[in-house]
């Protein structure tokens, strides 16, 4: 069946993502009650979390003190401060702090502290051995990496998309087959910050990435609530959406899985002059 093609326009006008800039971080990352629970439930299925840890553990491991940029709902800082680190987490979502508060309570945690506030307002009142931010591609313009530098004594560890057309879920896919244009789907990724750093002379470890970060949901029709949140797709293709999902979509633990093989890169920054 061959599918009308959107036009440009029509997407625009089905959401407030600003696609063109493919950077704007704050509007492309809503969370709202529904988004958290997705994103808890594909927590409990993910390697990303454990894979990274193990990555930066070498660096890391003498460390204590570590801020965490646009920490979310807090499974890097949680982590990091299971494991004894002093952190601080920062974030502009005031429903994600709420959880991540509510969560730091429910589990006792002492050697975390959060702020919701965002990182251009934060005022930097100490130096940290590490700052780290994952997937935070927005915030990192060359500004606020001198910022950011200057507040760190060993290492800015950022987790950036390896892609440079976001592909997570197979998305390109279904663009492709109702001839969106996949443009649509652009995004920083980590070779915008390597352009940065060596106009700046600054060294960096690089890691790539692959880790399973699939969606589980109760029904289909929760596919299709997920796949509108995150991607701006016309209403009027929904059975399309559908069947795609019908066809990616495999039955796990009694419930639908959609598959994602994230694709990452670990950048590893040393404070200059260090070595
Ligand atoms: C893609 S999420 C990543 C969450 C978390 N770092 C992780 O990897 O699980 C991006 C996060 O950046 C936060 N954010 C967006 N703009 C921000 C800003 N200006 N300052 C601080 N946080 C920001 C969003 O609220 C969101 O939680």
């Amino acid at each position: 069946m061959k599918l009308p093609k959107i036009t440009d326009k029509d997407l625009l006008n089905i959401s407030q993502t600003n696609l063109d800039s493919g950077n704007s971080l704050r509007q492309r990352f809503n969370w709202n009650h529904q988004s958290i629970r997705w994103f808890l439930a594909s927590e409990d299925t993910t390697n990303f979390y454990q894979k990274v840890l193990e990555t930066i553990h070498p660096y890391i491991e003498n460390l204590s003190s570590i801020l965490d940029i646009g920490c979310g709902i807090g499974g890097f800082s949680i982590a990091f401060a299971k494991s004894g680190f002093y952190v601080t987490a920062i974030d502009s979502s005031m429903i994600a702090m709420e959880h991540l508060r509510n969560k730091i309570q429910e589990i006792n945690l002492q050697n975390i502290k959060i702020f919701p506030v965002s990182l251009e307002d934060f005022q930097f009142f100490q130096k940290y051995d590490v700052i780290f931010g994952s997937y935070i591609m927005g915030l990192m313009e060359e500004k606020m990496i001198d910022r950011v530098l200057e507040y760190t004594t060993h290492y800015l560890i950022l987790l950036l998309p390896y892609r440079r057309i976001k592909n997570d879920f197979c998305i390109e896919e279904l663009y492709r087959e109702l001839k969106i244009d996949t443009d649509y789907l652009k995004q920083s990724n980590y070779l915008d910050l390597i352009k940065i750093l060596d106009r700046k002379n600054i060294s960096y470890h690089i890691k790539i990435l692959h880790s399973d970060f699939g969606q589980p949901f109760q029904t289909k029709e929760e596919g299709l609530d997920f796949i509108n949140h995150y991607f701006p797709i016309l209403k009027k293709y929904d059975d399309e959406v559908m069947k795609w999902l019908d066809r990616k979509c495999i039955l796990r633990d009694g419930k639908y899985y959609l598959p994602n093989q994230k694709e990452s890169v670990i950048m590893i920054i040393e404070k200059k002059g260090r070595i």
